[in-house]
């Protein structure tokens, strides 16, 4: 029979991988939550029309990349691609809007059907922020900081570059479509199918574009920052103020547009040159009308989310805990008391493993490769004494330790 493989696209996350994972969100929401960020969870899948209205018919997101199903009722239902638009439905939907600003943290999977590579999965995790409630610049600044800290506590942040870009509000964005349309147009059989297509449907993306060919016509394109209005020329600049103030370095990116639809105004990105195409690590803007698109009120609302598994590439390994006693029956008779003794110990708070297979040799081993500084060996004679035998497993030296004082002696050697 054939094995069977995990899902193209998606992992196992096997012991050393979930440390790194866990780091990285453990990390981030300690990170968070010194900005008052407190973790919440939405549901895994959500209605569709939660992701198609707010993130962009002509997004590639929707377009081609979500997993949508009926479930058995026939309702339509999509695997959440991201966090935001379920966040900002969960808002709406547990009557927040008049209890504002909220701060939220979260991380989980995310799903999303591309072509995988190195850093970019079917199934990856993210961890995020919403900033939901103000419309003050300093909020796009907050978040900002908020990634810079979380960069800086993974060790992460001098591997990156944070790019900045302003989208404007919608006035400068139409203002600045006119124009961007205007000048592509006299290219149009000229850019690649993909810019061609967007040229049509969202021109704005292909500022985005990866085709070498459109990037040259894009040089002598109209720029957006032109195009703003008094409005968001100064709301831009008061974000870039506060950031220059936290000494936040940045370098302008007039071409950042993100691949979601639902941004106005900051959007921003942390690259990093050492993950190959997928550099993007962690992004994020303002989205001040996404909750009209999901039925609620204006509420302006700015955040971020980062890939764990890019952040993990680009972090340290994580030490694997290590025990502080192994258990080595020395003999089948001695297996039973020798296991009970290992429930009291853990009940007593020590990190205990049992060795449980093989011969002396084997176990003594894998007792070595697990790092414990004990190993607790008995057999039914010790037993029959009620000792057990402590061994040190750097210095080889062995003692014997009656079993009604193991407590005691363990805790002087802490
Ligand atoms: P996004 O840029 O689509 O934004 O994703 C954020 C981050 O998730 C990316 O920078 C990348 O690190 C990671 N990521 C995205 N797709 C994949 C993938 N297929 N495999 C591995 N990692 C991936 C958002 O999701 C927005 N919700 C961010 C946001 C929050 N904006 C405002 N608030």
């Amino acid at each position: 029979m054939d094995i069977i493989q995990p899902v193209r696209g998606t992992s196992d996350l096997l012991p050393a991988d979930k440390a790194k994972h866990n780091h990285v969100i453990e990390t981030a929401k300690q990170g968070a939550a010194q900005f008052g960020y407190a973790e919440m969870a939405t549901p895994m899948f959500e209605f569709t029309e939660v992701f198609s209205r707010p993130l962009g018919a002509s997004s590639d997101v929707v377009a081609k990349e979500t997993y949508s199903f009926e479930d058995r009722g026939g309702t339509g239902l999509t695997l959440r691609p991201e966090g935001t638009a379920s966040a900002m439905r969960a808002i709406i939907s547990n009557g927040l809007t008049q209890s504002l600003p909220q701060r939220w943290f979260y991380a989980g999977p995310m799903f999303r059907y591309e072509r995988p590579q190195k850093g970019r999965m079917r199934q990856f995790h993210q961890i995020g922020c919403e900033l939901i409630g103000p419309a003050s610049p300093f909020g796009d600044a907050e978040i900002i900081a908020c990634g810079v800290h979380i960069l800086k506590s993974l060790g992460v942040l001098e591997q990156t570059v944070l790019h900045l870009n302003t989208l404007g509000d919608s006035d400068s964005r139409q203002a600045y479509r006119t124009a961007l349309i205007a000048y592509l147009e006299a290219y149009r059989n000229d850019l690649s199918e993909d810019s061609q297509r967007r040229l049509d449907t969202n021109p704005l993306r292909i500022l985005d574009t990866k085709s070498a060919s459109d990037k040259d016509i894009l040089q002598d394109a109209p720029q957006l920052h032109r195009y703003l209005t008094p409005a968001a020329q100064t709301h831009f600049e008061a974000v870039k103020e506060a950031l220059q103030a936290a000494s936040i370095a940045w370098v302008d990116d007039p071409f950042l547009v993100r691949g979601l639809d639902y941004y106005s105004h900051t959007a921003f990105e942390f690259i990093t040159d050492q993950l190959g195409a997928q550099g993007t690590v962690l992004g994020g803007g303002r989205y001040d009308g996404l909750a009209q698109s999901l039925g609620g009120p204006l509420l302006p609302a700015v955040g971020f989310a980062a890939g764990i598994e890019r952040l993990a590439l680009l972090g340290e390994e994580q030490a694997q805990p290590v025990p502080d006693l192994v258990l080595l029956a020395a003999e089948q008779s001695a297996e039973a008391a020798i296991f009970a003794l290992g429930c009291q110990l853990r009940t007593d708070g020590y990190h205990v493993v049992s060795m449980l297979s093989g011969n002396m040799g084997k176990k003594m081993k894998a007792a070595n490769k697990l790092g414990a500084r004990f190993a607790l060996i008995a057999g039914a004679d010790e037993l029959g004494r009620n000792c057990v035998s402590l061994r040190n497993m750097q210095d080889g030296t062995q003692t014997e330790v009656e079993i009604s004082v193991l407590g005691n002696w363990l805790a002087q050697q802490r």
